[in-house]
């Protein structure tokens, strides 16, 4: 089993990651929670695959457990969801001194870090990842949201779990489709601070080879986020590199209503978007784009922008949080393994998206 220690302001948490972990959920449970309630949130597409297995588990080390399924798919990271899950909570009488399990992908890990934050104050709560994107990225670092009509994760805050449980078995019924959107967020990991990351997982001869690798995968991709969390958990400073290829990725998520591109894909074509600015304007080694090309092509990941209005993509990106006057704050990569926040005039970007429609 691998495991890394996150150490937190409110306190450290641990991550395990171990295949076949699910199967042993209780025994782990019982180590660090010695209540007996235990709340599980999940979605209607992992409950059919894992649902029954956490629960057996967690019923042979004789904890009482209570399911909360909502609907699979972005929907449920909504406010109307949020109600339906604290509730569920109080039919079940579950109080501070019990736990949550967040059992599901980045929408079920939010939704339901957020309900542990604010239930009675704040609940401690569990993340058990299922995809690769929520594995490397969603569960770990403590950002819990919810998203609001006029845009994701609107309304959110810190909030660490008490540990994360990640198998990576549970990737083995994941289309293929989930697991190349997750493979957008590895590269980007290489791409911003593991040369020999990004080099490995250009050398992978097919899919198998990487699922055969794909625990020590992760665990590098989580030790990369754990020390970036450790050093810079609110986001004032280095934890903004983890949005590289982000900006514009989510403009362009956003552009299409979260409909056509799933996060990997949108992520992808920023990442390749910034690095070829990059390049234009001096800041990004001559050649980078291309290499970042070759790697998404290798993992079937789009590169090149969609047919977008200019105007659209710039509105969205103006409204992010990072602009400063007529500049905006982007992450580039100064060549693949070393990245930096770099502003870049608006103007230029418009240069390249209007090049580019
Ligand atoms: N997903 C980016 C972060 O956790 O900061």
């Amino acid at each position: 089993m691998y495991s890394i220690e996150i150490k937190a302001s409110g306190g450290s948490y641990p991550i395990y990651i171990k295949n076949g972990l699910l199967g042993e959920i209780g025994s782990e449970v019982k180590k660090i929670y010695k209540g007996r309630k235990v709340a599980i949130v999940t979605d209607s597409n992992v409950n059919k695959f894992y649902g029954e297995k956490a629960i057996s588990s967690l019923k042979s080390e004789g904890f009482e457990t209570f399911k909360i399924v909502v609907k699979a798919g972005e929907e449920s990271k909504s406010f109307e969801t949020l109600l339906q899950v604290y509730d569920k909570l109080l039919d079940f009488k579950i109080n501070r001194g019990d736990i949550i399990i967040a059992l599901g992908g980045g929408v079920v890990g939010d939704m339901t870090g957020f309900a542990a934050a604010t239930f009675l104050r704040g609940i401690d709560f569990i993340q058990i990842p299922t995809t690769l994107l929520a594995q490397v990225d969603s569960s770990v670092g403590g950002k819990v949201a919810v998203d609001l009509p006029r845009g994701k994760n609107l309304v959110g805050c810190f909030y660490n779990p008490k540990a994360v449980f990640i198998d990576p078995f549970l990737l083995k019924t994941l289309s293929d489709k989930f697991v190349c959107d997750g493979m957008g967020e590895v590269i980007k990991y290489g791409a911003i601070k593991d040369k020999g990351l990004f080099y490995k997982l250009m050398e992978y001869e097919n899919s198998e080879a990487i699922l055969k690798d794909i625990d020590k995968i992760i665990y590098t991709c989580c030790s990369i986020k754990a020390g970036i969390v450790e050093r810079d958990e609110r986001e004032t400073g280095e934890r903004m590199l983890l949005n590289f290829g982000h900006t514009i990725g989510h403009a362009i998520e956003q552009f299409f209503n979260f409909k056509e591109y799933s996060h990997g894909e949108a992520v992808s074509m920023g990442m390749y978007a910034i690095t070829k600015i990059g390049e234009e304007l001096g800041m990004t080694k001559i050649g980078t784009s291309s290499t970042i090309k070759d790697i998404l092509i290798k993992y079937n990941l789009p590169w090149t922008l969609p047919e977008i209005k200019t105007e659209a993509i710039i509105e969205t990106i103006s409204h992010d949080k990072k602009n400063i006057g007529d500049f905006m704050n982007f992450i580039l990569i100064e060549s693949i393994g070393n990245s930096f926040i770099g502003k870049i005039e608006e103007a230029k970007i418009v240069d390249y998206l209007q090049k580019k429609s």
